[in-house]
């Protein structure tokens, strides 16, 4: 098997679509559930579109050949304020878990997020999401606060743990 990562394009869409449905089957870990996100192809490909246009966000793929495996999201902020700040987001299909790829995609927003100058990289996870948990860690970063009842999801809430990396030191 041979995963290649990439920026994604607004010809991604459908596909980023469509990938977003199976992995929102497949964990509750995340913001959606089966029914993937509330896009149209359109909508979706105008998204990508801004996201290749940012300067301090980036949409990246895993591919499997054409396959989309995994995906990961750096936002960075217009706002001066919060400029040297990006949050970042990560999923994996599930067949592929355990192979690195959730790894190599953080290897990409880490990388990116240098380059345009961000200093601190944020993300929430669900506390119980230990495998993800691991993931960040070994990435060096920590957690720094927990937000109850952060999801609820079919009438159970779940807590959210906050975490940072700060790439100044
Ligand atoms: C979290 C997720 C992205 C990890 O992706 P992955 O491709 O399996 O990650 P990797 O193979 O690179 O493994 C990364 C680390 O996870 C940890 N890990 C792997 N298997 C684990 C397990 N069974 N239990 C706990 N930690 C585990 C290890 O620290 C591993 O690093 P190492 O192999 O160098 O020791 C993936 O499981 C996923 O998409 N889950 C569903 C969506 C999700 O939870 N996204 C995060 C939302 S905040």
């Amino acid at each position: 098997m041979s995963i290649c990562y990439r920026s994604a394009a607004a010809s991604d869409a459908a596909r980023l679509l469509e990938y977003t449905k199976i992995i929102g089957g497949e964990t509750d870990n995340l913001t959606f559930g089966a029914d993937g996100l509330p896009y149209t192809e359109e909508q979706e490909a105008a998204v990508l579109e801004r996201f290749a246009a940012s300067p301090n966000s980036r949409l990246f793929l895993a591919l499997d050949g054409d396959k989309i495996v995994g995906n990961a999201c750096v936002s960075g902020s217009g706002n001066p304020r919060f400029c040297h700040r990006a949050e970042l987001a990560v999923s994996v299909l599930r067949n592929y878990w355990g192979k690195g790829i959730g790894s190599g995609l953080m290897e990409q927003m880490i990388a990116f997020a240098r380059q345009t100058g961000a200093e601190l990289l944020s993300l929430e996870v669900r506390s119980d999401n230990e495998r993800a948990k691991a993931l960040y860690r070994k990435f060096g970063f920590t957690c720094f606060g927990t937000f109850p009842k952060f999801f609820r999801i079919d009438g159970q809430y779940y807590s959210a743990d906050y975490m940072t990396l700060d790439l100044t030191v």
